[in-house]
Order: structure tokens, then sequence, then C-alpha cells
């Protein structure tokens, strides 16, 4: 799930190179490295580590003036095959140093390749599946002919990519090419973009071009040639990208993390707008999205995603459970995708994720398109993959989520799924007028909930000290405060390396009681509700053998405070919304432990913010 950023042009773009693939860093940022295709030679340099190693080591050397270094390919790796190294970086050359590539993927047939190469006598300096790639174009390669060794060389291999390519000997070309790894081309004034993701174009243009599976592009000059996978030329139609540069900054907080925990008010707000009127009660789902026909034909509803979306998906059986009436099945995307599942034309199959490129998740929705299976993704990244293979989409519209911790694509998330199950139950005439009334009233007033909640997390920074120094951590909660208890041990274990446990509060003494010391921390979810009484007890099984309780609670809850003094309110009034209350100081508590103990909280070691590999 690397990053791949380029430019072509005709002034000089080593600076601006640097500039746009540290946007991408979050797709992976164990080493980094460019080329640029000149007259004299191709120029590669490569760094272990973050994109900044780069930067320093590209300053020893001539590049940022001269307007012949104009055309350019960068990258920033998350290592599917080989170590993080030098030499295991991309850019990969050919033999001969002709031809530079930058790829994001797995090219899965590469031993063979490497090996019947090998005999033909060219040799390899990495351990990735990529160089085969370099090599196999290069060999191909005749002058002024990129694009055909491009095609002829993509004929031989299985798998996933994005690849950018250079040559010096055809220094105002680029050739790119995708499938099944994201890849978009930007048309600015004078000069054309290519990237991962639109983030680093846009300050340049907002014009931009999705490339769509097996499509190849050779851009000469100013001038983009799309290819189908016939390699028919296609008519390029470029969109409007309406994100804004200042919307991917850090606006004064520390970490992205933060930032976007802190936006989640707004997150909501925007995940509403047009969908939820006060005056209504009605969700209303833009593009006829879940028309009556197709709510009225399904008899079951499986969810799938990984990760917090799979969190959030545990979240959505029991609102579904509730608003539909309809059976629901949660499964990991990984999975789902390999097994058998039972689907057919009446199942409705939802796929969830913040940037719509999860590996796992698209082919469980392949899986769901080739059963004929009704899909609808719930994705975060506008003209992400996923929003190209779903039959139906509805954006989070979270906004930009850069740590790779996911918080604010999380709740929107419960929310979206909240709005999709209102809209459901609604058609399928399970909620009434009077019901209806009182969920669009919580949903329009969660805005205001979160906000108060933030003014009741101050006590969290001193909280997050009782872990500096835990090794093992429980999070327990009932109903949906057991996912979000997943969700909250996934937090913390993901940017704090302290390994926590999320368990279903019940499940306690069948097994992780044993664990419960006086050095084990327990986070439990405890609002007031059905299962209060049943959470108590749980708490004094935890107590009765020295465990460290951090309760989690509703506002004004007396009782807890004869229990423990480690206590976050919630203002939780939002009926099953409070789901998205009480994650908000386990996303907290998770960050200031991890500023505690020191880590690298946005990009946290051997993660990555988008898997696009299996
Ligand atoms: C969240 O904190 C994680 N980093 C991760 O579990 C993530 O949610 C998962 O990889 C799914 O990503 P997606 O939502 O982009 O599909
Ligand atoms: N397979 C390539 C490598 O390991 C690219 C990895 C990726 O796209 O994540 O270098």
């Amino acid at each position: 799930m690397c990053g791949i950023f380029g430019i072509i042009g005709k002034k000089n773009c080593v600076q601006d190179l640097l500039k746009g693939i540290s946007k991408l860093e979050y797709r992976g940022y164990d080493s980094a490295g460019l080329s640029i295709p000149s007259t004299k030679e191709m120029i590669t340099i490569k760094n272990k580590g973050k994109v900044s190693g780069l930067q320093e080591k590209v300053e020893s050397f001539n590049l940022f003036k001269d307007d012949a270094y104009s055309t350019g390919i960068i990258h920033t790796r998350w290592a599917t095959h080989g170590v993080p190294s030098e030499a295991n970086s991309h850019p990969h050359n050919g033999n001969q140093n002709i031809i530079s590539v930058v790829h994001n993927g797995i090219i899965e047939n590469y031993r063979s390749l490497k090996s019947s190469l090998i005999s033909e006598g060219y040799s390899f300096n990495s351990e990735t599946d990529s160089e085969v790639l370099a090599v196999l174009i290069e060999k191909f390669y005749e002058k002024g002919q990129l694009l055909k060794a491009v095609n002829k060389a993509l004929k031989e291999v299985d798998g996933a990519y994005a690849i950018a390519v250079v040559s010096n000997e055809d220094i105002n070309q680029l050739v790119v090419a995708r499938k099944k790894s994201p890849l978009v081309i930007g048309k600015g004034k004078d000069r054309i973009f290519i990237a991962s993701d639109p983030l680093p174009i846009i300050e340049y243009t907002k014009d931009i071009f999705y490339m769509k599976d097996g499509y190849v592009a050779s851009i000469i000059g100013d001038q983009v040639k799309v290819y189908d996978e016939n390699e028919n030329p296609i008519e390029i139609k470029y969109e409007h990208c309406s994100m804004s540069p200042q919307s991917i900054a850090k606006d004064g907080y520390d970490h992205f993390m933060l930032k976007e925990i802190y936006e989640q008010p707004e997150a909501i707000e925007s995940a509403i707008a047009g969908r939820v009127f006060k005056d209504q009660t009605e969700i209303t789902l833009e593009d006829d999205i879940l028309n009556k026909d197709l709510v009225n034909r399904i008899n079951r509803i499986v969810i799938i995603g990984c990760g917090t979306a799979w969190h959030a998906g545990l979240i959505g059986r029991n609102i579904f459970e509730r608003f539909t009436k309809l059976p629901v099945q949660v499964d990991y995307a990984s999975d789902f995708r390999y097994r058998d599942p039972i689907i057919d034309e009446n199942t409705l199959v939802i796929a969830i994720s913040q940037s719509g490129e999860t590996a796992d998740t698209l082919g469980a929705l392949a899986l769901a398109n080739e059963n004929k299976t009704p899909t609808l993704a719930i994705v975060n990244a506008v003209g992400s993959t996923m929003t190209r293979e779903a039959n139906e989409v509805i954006y989070t519209r979270a906004g930009p989520e850069i740590g790779v911790a996911s918080t604010k694509a999380f709740s929107a998330q419960v929310l979206v799924l909240y709005l999709v199950a209102m809209h459901i139950g609604t058609i399928r005439g399970i909620l009434d007028v009077d019901e209806r009334k009182r969920r669009i009233k919580n949903i329009l007033k969660l805005p205001s909930s979160i906000r108060e909640t933030f003014k009741k997390c101050s006590n969290i920074k001193k909280i997050a000290s009782i872990f500096k120094d835990a090794t093992n951590t429980l999070f327990l909660g009932r109903g949906t405060g057991y996912p979000v208890a997943l969700e909250g041990a996934l937090k913390l274990k993901e940017i704090s390396y302290i390994h926590a446990e999320g368990y279903h509060a019940a499940e306690l003494k069948h097994g992780p009681l044993a664990l419960v010391d006086e050095n084990m921390p327990v986070v439990v979810l405890a609002l007031k509700g059905r299962r209060y009484s049943k959470i108590i007890n749980n708490i004094e099984e935890v107590k009765a053998r020295g465990g460290k309780i951090i309760a989690i609670v509703s506002e004004g809850d007396k009782e807890m405070k004869n229990i423990t003094s480690d206590i976050i309110e919630v203002s939780e009034d939002v009926g099953i919304l409070n789901s998205i209350l009480v994650a908000i100081p386990m996303q907290l508590l998770s960050y200031y432990v991890a500023v505690v103990r020191g880590c690298d909280v946005d990009q946290p070691r051997n993660l990555a913010k988008s898997v696009t590999v299996e």
C-alpha cells in the first residue's frame, strides 16, 4: 500500500515531488525514493525510512534548479516483499538503468517471472516483487516505444498494480497503469500529475481523472492518452475534486489523530447534511439509493469490513436488528471472501471502508457482485475504487482521515449505518412515525452531545498515566458497548503498542478474568441502561482480583464514584447512538497513552493507513 506521485512538465519538479509524496506518507513509510530521467542518466535516489530522510539525501545532489529535471516519479513504501531497506526501496530500475518504475500492489507471479528472467541473463538487486516490472519493461523497451513496452510487460504479470514508468531515452514521457491499486491523473495548467490519490495534486488542480482497472495512460508533455485493457483509446473525463488543501493540514494540533478526534461533531454534521431534517420523519438518501423495490425484496443483510470498519459493522448489526427486524451477519471481509458465503439476490451486502481501497473488502465486494447480490458501499474517500465497484454508495463525508488510527471515520460509519437502518425500517414499516421523530431528534442532537462529551474529557490525560508502564489491558462492554470495547482495545494497541483485548463483559469469567491482577488496567463501558446492573457485577469481579478500573459512565453517575475514582463521564442521551459518544473518551485515552509513551501517534510502526494488499 505504497504511495505514488509523478509530475511531467517543463519546469524543475524535484521539490514538488518531495512535497507531494509527503502527503501520501499515510499510505506507508518504510522507505522513499525518486527517479528523474535525464538525457545523461537515470537519477535514482532512495532512502530507508520516512520522506524527510529522502529529502535530506536529495539536498546533497544538485537537483533543485535545472529545468531539465522536469519529469519524475516518487514513491513511499509499505513493504510486502522484502524488508524495508534501501535496496528494496522503489523506484526499481532495469538492468541498463534506462527504465525506472514505482509500483503499488503485489505481482503474484513474480517468482516464476524472476527465475525465467534470470535464466535469460537478467539480474536483480532487490527482494521485491516490483523489480520484475522494471526488468521486464526494459527487456521489451525500444527507444520511443515506452507505452508498447509497458503493455507487453503487463501482459505477463498477474496481481495488483498501480505503476508509473519513466525512461531516460524518452524524458518527456510518463506511462502509468492500474489494476486493483488506485491511481489518478490530474491536469494542471502547465503540468500533468499522477498519484495514488488526489491529496498531493489538489493544490495544483482540481481536475482529476480516476483510472479504472486495466487502464494504461501515456503522458507526453501535456498530452494524456488513456487506453483500456484491450488498448482501445478512452475518452478522458476529468472530475472536479472539491477537497481543499487546508483540510489535510494539522490546524495547530500536535497530531492528525487529535485533530480528527475533535473534528467529529463536524464530521457527523456533514454526514447528516441533506439527509436528515428536523421537520421530516424520513431519512433522505441521495440518488434513489436503496429504493423501495430493493428494500422490500431483501430478506437478509451481510455487513463486511476490516478493523475499525468491522467494529462499526458490529454496532450496525444491533441497530439493523432493532430497526429493520432483518437477520444481520457481520463478517471480516478477509474471511467472507474465501468462504462460500450464503448470499443471493435477496441479500444486501454492505461494505464499510474509510479508504475505499482495502484489498480484502474489495475482494469481498467482488464476490458479492459475482453472485449478483445487491451491494452498498459506505465509504469515506471520494472516488476510491470501492465507490466504483459497489452497486450503490453512501459517503460518510468525514473528510480526509490522515492518522492511521481511525476516529472520525468510525463515528461517521456508525451514523451512516443508523441512517440506512432507519431508511430500511421506515420502508418496511417497522419504525412508526413517533419512533422516527424521536430518533431523528437524537441524530440531530448528536453533534452537540459530542461537544459536551469533549468538555467532560479533561481528566483523561491524567488517567492515561496509569497506562504508561502497562503491558496488558482489558476493555469490557455489553450490548453495543462490546464492539466499542473492541474498538477501544484496537485503538490502544495500534498506537501505544500495549497489548489490549476487548471482551464482552459477560465473557469475563469464561477465561480472561484469570489475567486480572493489580498490574492490569481494565476499561469498562458502564453507561446507565438495561445492562447497567450486570456491568456493575463485572466491575466488582475485576475489583475483587485487584484490577484497576477505569469506567466510562453516564453523566452524574454517583454509584460508580463509590467503586472507582478513575471515571470519565459521557453526556449520553442519544439512544443507541451513545455508542459514538463512548468511543470518544477511548480514542482520547489511547491518544494520550501513546503520547505519554513517546509513540509515533499518526504513523504507528508496521501499519499503514490504507491496506491495499491482502
Ligand atoms: C483503524 O484504526 C485501523 N488502522 C484499521 O483497522 C482500519 O480500520 C482497517 O484497515 C480498515 O480500513 P478501511 O476502513 O480503509 O477499509
Ligand atoms: N510489493 C511492493 C513492495 O513490497 C509494493 C508494496 C505495496 O504496494 O504495498 O515493495
